[in-house]
């Protein structure tokens, strides 16, 4: 049996240049092209273990059995799984992450891309990276980039490319960044992207401005990193979620997924910036603000954050590398 067992550790990612809409709902293919960073503390280690004697799928994440609704991907995966290694077995999973699952900060990136490597590795299966990520991608698109470490872009997908896979673009050692976290909610986040992402589709006016201008940003993004210039990847990162979030906010209804305290962060961070620290933001679907600093700035940024008093704590998070799998 234990040749059917299998464990990975994935690391959420940070999109510096956002995902946010499908070309192709059935396949989850985004309609534009994003660039993301993974990172160290935020991180996912999940054990895939096939067992005849197992009547279904049981999915046990931090600790609790979650139910079928919440594990409907994660089944879908494991489908994809038997049927490429012709394996009729349900399987148990068992996954943790090291940050707060509740708290929306990118867990189904991790989630996914460490669920895809230790399922596959576990039924036998040899993928490439690229296969791992266009199975991640299947799940959650913004996993597709968690296979891979450092600077990794996926492009967007024309409707029908299932082939579609993130690629890496810059590894680990290529710039000394560090992106503070700023978290300014607990608990889970009321629209999950997927839902918020085709509302935005269907109702925003913004839509298709957010999905013409998208690729200019991702390539702003990508000649930043390649520079290793700070101001002109911060600007362009800044100007991709303030897009997206403006098509979010004029959805119908609206999808806000800011609170108070992610603005006073943002406002503080222009600011400081003024104030001569070479820090940029960026927000997710959530309320959270990720500031984006040199490695050298990190220690500074960290405190001032901390200072705010609607920060409820403050997560400092390095470049990671990618997706790591131990086999039995
Ligand atoms: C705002 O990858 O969670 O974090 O493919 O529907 O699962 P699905 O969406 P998901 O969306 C991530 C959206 C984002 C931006 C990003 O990570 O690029």
């Amino acid at each position: 049996m234990s040749a059917l067992e299998a464990s990975a550790i994935a690391r959420a990612n940070i999109a510096l240049a956002k995902y946010w809409g499908k070309s192709d709902v059935r396949l989850n293919l985004p309609a534009v092209p994003s660039i993301s960073l993974t990172l160290d503390a935020l991180m996912t280690t999940t054990r895939v273990r096939f067992d005849e004697t197992l009547s279904e799928d049981r999915v046990i994440l931090d600790g609790n059995l979650s139910d079928r609704k919440a594990s409907r991907r994660a089944v879908k995966m494991l489908d994809e799984v038997r049927s490429l290694a012709s394996l009729e077995m349900s399987a148990e999973v068992i996954t943790t992450n090291s940050f707060p699952t509740a708290a929306g900060l990118a867990s189904s990136a991790s989630g996914f891309a460490a669920l895809a490597g230790a399922a596959a590795a576990a039924a036998g299966l040899k993928l490439s990276d690229p296969e791992l990520s266009r199975m991640a991608r299947r799940a959650s698109a913004s996993a597709a980039r968690s296979i891979f470490g450092g600077f990794v872009e996926l492009p967007s997908g024309a409707p029908g490319d299932d082939g579609l896979s993130a690629s890496p673009l810059y590894g680990v050692s290529h710039w000394d960044l560090s992106m503070v976290i700023a978290l300014t909610a607990t608990g889970p986040k009321k629209v999950g992207s997927t839902e918020g992402m085709e509302r935005s589709r269907m109702s925003s006016p913004y839509y298709e401005a957010w999905i013409k201008a998208a690729p200019g940003l991702a390539d702003r993004v990508r000649k930043g990193i390649e520079s290793r210039d700070l101001g002109s990847l911060g600007r362009a990162m800044e100007e991709s979620t303030l897009a997206f979030h403006c098509c979010a906010i004029t959805a119908s209804p609206p999808i806000i997924y800011w609170r108070p305290a992610t603005l006073s962060v943002l406002h503080r961070v222009h600011e400081l910036r003024e104030e001569g620290l070479n820090a940029w933001a960026t927000m997710d679907a959530g309320p959270h603000v990720k500031v984006l600093c040199e490695r050298s700035d990190e220690e500074r940024l960290a405190a001032e954050l901390g200072k705010d008093p609607s920060v409820l704590e403050v997560l400092r998070c390095r470049p990671a590398g990618g997706l790591q799998v131990t086999h039995g």
